[in-house]
């Protein structure tokens, strides 16, 4: 199959938030660390009238009416996940329930977890099978989709909700571009959830800082270097650096630590590069040449003077897909594909049509991937690039319409999902009327644990 990537795209969000301001008072940090430390405006969350399962129903179906298609056009179903519910079922079978009208069963596929890079893994399994032998002429999903919450203290903040569907299959509006993928795994005790007891992980956030950044370095290196392998069989001379990028999306736990990313990418562009212009692009970073990449991640100097060199590279290619980061805060495994949609989301059709898209996904633990999409140059009228750019027009005023709960209302809901997870029988309290059209919820877990459904 020719083109494989991504056709289109879906989100959900929840339809309440607590501001970070707001929060910020109410935390008693001082005033800025939230919005301008971390860079978060506010933050999605969710009643217990919401899980994992439901989240992933709502996105899934509205996936399939938006884009006029039916279950039987289905082949392969991927859920990115951490957020547990079960250990053994997985949140793909609870989605079967959307495709039994259809009468279709015949579809492969079950959940993938690693912290974050879930939603990532699904991604690749669903290109995967495409791009195989075991592929059958169908369609295939991949879902990432995660609660984000955590325990009070100064990791709550970053916490957010949410799921993205992604429709995969030939003729894609957003091509992965093959053979050009970096990946960086290992073993680290950065973010963990070994209490299964609980919604809340384990986290060391500053190890989970170093973490994201030494992968992002050995991703990044990874790319450059087959990008580069690319241009010289084309032998055009020219050498790989993030100007041959035209968008940059990451998984973002929080906005600043995106914008250190990028940072962090010019760096490793500066120390790589034979001959390096310090007169031009370069000037007065002299200094930092001959710098070892392992020594300077909290190393203010060279985080100052990157971040400047960066800005324009920032605000140009970044910073317009952390919309939905900076609006609903870390969801974790669809984090990236969120980057991805508020990029998508920026900007008219013509104006994408052609660019290369990078993804950096980043989940705890580790893995990490770094990889890119090269948006379709097709733009007649109802082409699969100016459906997918026309679907997600309305996302700002679908963030607009949500409704602002204050701290102490986001506690008690925190407090009260803390008290009740995993609670059997239970019959949930939120209201059910406080979610947008078209969301399923939770009406009930019976004695047997059993999870019940119903639409708004
Ligand atoms: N005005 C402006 N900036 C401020 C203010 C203020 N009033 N107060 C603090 N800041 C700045 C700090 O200087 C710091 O900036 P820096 O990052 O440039 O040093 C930033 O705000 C954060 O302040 P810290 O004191 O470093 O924050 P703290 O250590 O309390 O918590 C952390 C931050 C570690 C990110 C925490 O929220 C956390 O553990 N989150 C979960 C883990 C996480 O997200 N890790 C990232 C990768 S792994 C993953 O995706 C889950």
């Amino acid at each position: 199959p020719k083109d494989v990537g991504i056709i289109a795209l879906e989100i959900y969000f929840p339809s309440q938030y607590v501001d970070q301001s707001e929060l910020e008072d109410f935390d008693g940090v001082s005033k800025g660390k939230y919005t301008i430390g971390l860079g978060q405006s506010k933050m999605g969350f969710c009643s217990d009238r919401e899980d994992v399962q439901s989240l992933c129903l709502t996105v899934l179906q509205r996936l399939v009416e938006r884009n006029n298609l039916s279950y039987d056009m289905i082949g392969r179903l991927e859920v990115g996940t951490e957020t547990v519910i079960d250990k053994s079922k997985s949140v793909k079978t609870v989605l079967m329930q959307l495709f039994e009208s259809s009468g279709n069963c015949s579809v492969e596929g079950i959940d993938t977890t690693n912290a974050c890079y879930g939603g990532t893994a699904a991604l690749f399994n669903a290109l995967n099978w495409v791009e195989s032998s075991s592929w059958d002429g169908r369609y295939a999903v991949a879902i990432a989709g995660d609660i984000a919450v955590y325990a009070t203290g100064n990791a709550r903040c970053t916490g957010g909700a949410g799921a993205v569907a992604m429709l995969v299959g030939p003729n894609a509006s957003l091509m992965v571009e093959r053979g050009l993928r970096g990946t960086y795994m290992c073993h680290v005790y950065d973010f963990y959830k070994p209490d299964l007891s609980s919604e809340y992980p384990v986290v060391d956030g500053k190890l989970s800082i170093k973490c994201y950044l030494r992968a992002l370095d050995n991703c990044y290196q990874q790319y450059r270097a087959k990008a580069q392998a690319v241009m010289d069989r084309e032998k055009n001379g020219s050498v790989f650096s993030l100007d041959c990028i035209d968008a940059m999306c990451f998984h973002s736990p929080y906005c600043k630590l995106v914008q250190k990313s990028v940072a962090r990418l010019a760096l490793n562009d500066f120390v790589l590069e034979a001959n390096p212009d310090l007169t031009g692009k370069y000037t007065g970073l002299d200094q930092f040449r001959h710098l070892k990449l392992e020594d300077t991640y909290f190393d203010r100097d060279v985080e100052k003077a990157f971040l400047a060199a960066s800005s324009q590279l920032y605000e140009t290619k970044t910073k317009p897909g952390l919309m939905l980061a900076n609006q609903v805060g870390n969801m974790y495994t669809p984090s990236l594909y969120g980057g991805l949609l508020s990029y998508l989301a920026s900007k008219p059709a013509s104006e994408m049509a052609g660019k290369r898209v990078s993804l950096f996904s980043y989940g705890s633990g580790s893995a990490s991937s770094f990889y890119s999409l090269r948006v379709s140059t097709d733009l007649k009228p109802g082409s699969p690039l100016n459906r997918l750019v026309g679907s997600i027009a309305n996302l700002e005023d679908r963030l607009a319409a949500r409704t602002k709960l204050s701290p102490p209302e986001f506690d008690s809901v925190m407090k009260l999902r803390e008290k009740t997870h995993h609670l059997a029988p239970y019959s949930p309290q939120g209201n059910p009327d406080a979610l947008f059209p078209g969301t399923w919820y939770l009406t009930e877990i019976d004695e047997m644990y059993r999870r019940k459904y119903a639409r708004t």
